[in-house]
């Protein structure tokens, strides 16, 4: 399995790197500049550490890139967190950057996209560029960790949503207690 994983520049950074944390199989990272100058703002990792929990990484405008053509496989592309405004090029079909590229590839292709937003509140902009998205295929999965588990941490909190986006893409795991169990 190979999942292109895009970090662009929204807050809960933490979340997209706990995701490469977790993520089994071949990992593909694009990481965008200002992604970049959040991390070092909001988490205690470099931008270094976080690029070697990757196979590849790519620049965002790096268009040669392999993951910027529909006839290289991948399978999936999980990008979190996203930015409203990396959420909006992709809903419009924009593909001026390799992660709005490699989204449309997706889309093309029709491969699993999983797209998480964190922005609030959210504008009507917004919320039609997400139902947009999510009538054309992709899964919105907003970072947004439910409480039910009874979290004691904010490890526990972004545990929860990295689960959440392990269970899209069909990915064993016990980052969190579910409902019942
Ligand atoms: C400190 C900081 C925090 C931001 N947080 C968010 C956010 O949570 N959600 C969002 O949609 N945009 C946020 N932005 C704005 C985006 O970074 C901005 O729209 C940028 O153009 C996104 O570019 P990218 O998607 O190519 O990374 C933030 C910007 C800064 C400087």
């Amino acid at each position: 399995m190979k999942t292109v994983v895009a970090i662009t520049g929204a807050s809960g950074i933490i979340y997209g790197i706990r995701l490469l944390e977790e993520l089994e199989g071949e990992k593909a990272l694009i990481i965008t500049e200002t992604a970049k100058r959040i991390l070092e703002a909001e988490t205690v990792y470099t931008v270094e550490q976080v690029m070697e929990l990757a196979d590849a990484v790519y620049h965002e405008d790096e268009l040669f890139a392999p993951v910027a053509s529909g006839s290289h496989r991948f399978d999936a592309m999980v990008i979190c967190p996203c930015s409203e405004s990396t959420l909006a090029k992709i809903a419009s079909g924009i593909a001026d950057n390799l992660v709005t590229r490699a989204a449309a590839v997706c889309m093309k292709e029709r491969r699993k996209l999983v797209v998480v937003p964190r922005e609030t509140p959210q504008s009507p902009i917004m919320l039609r560029n997400s139902l947009r998205l999510s009538e054309d295929g992709a899964i919105i999965l907003p970072a947004s960790p439910g409480f039910y588990p009874k979290p004691q941490t904010v490890e526990e909190l972004v545990n929860f949503l990295v689960g959440k986006m392990l269970d899209q893409l069909g990915q064993p795991h016990e980052l969190f207690r579910r409902w019942g169990d």
